[in-house]
């Protein structure tokens, strides 16, 4: 008689039958990073989650280094924002300084640790937009050597990776080869390259300070009812030279993750954004749900999905909780 319940009898049963596996070390944790000294804040919509500055950041990275966690992706909130995002570009960046401070600290301690670059105007631009506006409009092709000299101040850093994020189209072209062009040839790309216009920023663009000012990103960022198009969106940056692939955000799009996987032989990344975060927090601190097995729950979600990498605020809380109870 067929009993599908035969291997789900005990816990060494389920463990030896459990097709996928969620692995701390292809978390990423992503770090805001700000300006002033001696700061550590935390996020009012992300509790739990801290902007530093660059002085402060060494309490983060040995904890998530000792997590075991893959790595950490920099987000920075410049002093000043301007029309073009100047700060994004600055190689004496508060995200440069922040890679240049980390990569001195990990290498005096011998540690060999993934320090992640995100590359975006938005968090640096005063009207908030991803790009340069032109006639109110964000200008696709005036952005793009703007991303590029952003990816180099990383690299020239010594950030391991840059991801760009602005759904700007031909931007990991257009990084790629100025990587390539400066000697960086070995550099991963990792695209942000389905990611669509989502409510679930927010608390991230709280934390960024990110909002456009007027408008929204839907004249880039994609309609979050095309499935399609997003395949497109992959196929684009896999030609155009991207090592990582990403879907963003994760929870409303594993349709995408799951048909993006049985499409490319690259390794693919989702995104479990702020919103995700911030809503999961706010059921758990209401005593609506518990936190650990639903944080479990999602985790496991992107890995049977398809996912090889998963970027989430999560991911400290989780190893804390895989290193206690297994
Ligand atoms: C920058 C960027 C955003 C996120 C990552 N990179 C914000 C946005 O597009 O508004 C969102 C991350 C999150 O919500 O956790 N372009």
């Amino acid at each position: 008689m067929q009993r599908l319940r035969r291997l789900r009898a005990s816990g060494a049963l389920r463990e030896l039958a459990a097709e996928t596996e969620a692995n701390v070390k292809k978390l990423v944790y992503p770090v805001f990073v700000r300006c002033g000294e001696n700061v550590r804040e935390e996020v009012p919509s992300m509790p739990g989650v801290y902007r530093y500055s660059v002085d402060r950041l060494k309490e983060v990275a040995d904890a998530v280094f000792e997590a075991g966690i893959a790595g950490v992706m920099l987000f920075g909130i410049p002093e000043e924002k301007d029309e073009r995002g100047s700060g994004a570009w600055a190689k004496d960046g508060v995200v440069p300084r922040a890679v240049r401070f980390l990569k001195g600290y990990f290498a005096e301690k011998g540690r060999s640790f993934l320090l992640i670059a995100d590359i975006c105007l938005c968090e640096y631009t005063s009207h908030g937009h991803c790009g340069v506006l032109t006639g109110g409009c964000v200008d696709n092709d005036v952005s793009l050597p703007l991303h590029a000299k952003a990816a180099l101040a990383a690299a020239e850093a010594g950030a391991d990776m840059v991801a760009p994020s602005s759904m700007m189209d031909g931007v990991v072209g257009a990084v790629r080869e100025a990587l390539d062009g400066a000697g960086f040839s070995s550099l991963p790309v990792m695209g942000y390259s389905a990611k669509f216009a989502s409510a679930f920023y927010g608390p991230f663009r709280d934390a960024a300070g990110s909002a456009p000012k007027s408008g929204d990103r839907k004249s880039y960022q994609m309609d979050v009812r095309n499935g399609r198009e997003a395949l497109r969106e992959l196929a684009a940056d896999e030609a155009e030279g991207a090592d990582i692939l990403m879907v963003k955000p994760a929870l409303a799009f594993l349709d995408v993750v799951k048909a993006a996987r049985e499409r490319t032989l690259l390794p693919l990344a989702v995104y479990n954004v702020s919103g995700e975060y911030a809503m999961v927090k706010a059921a758990a601190q209401a005593g609506m749900l518990d936190e650990e097995r639903a944080v479990s729950e999602i985790i496991a979600s992107f890995f049977r999905a398809g996912a090889d990498i998963v970027i989430t605020y999560h991911a400290l809380a989780y190893a804390g909780w895989r290193k206690q109870n297994g």
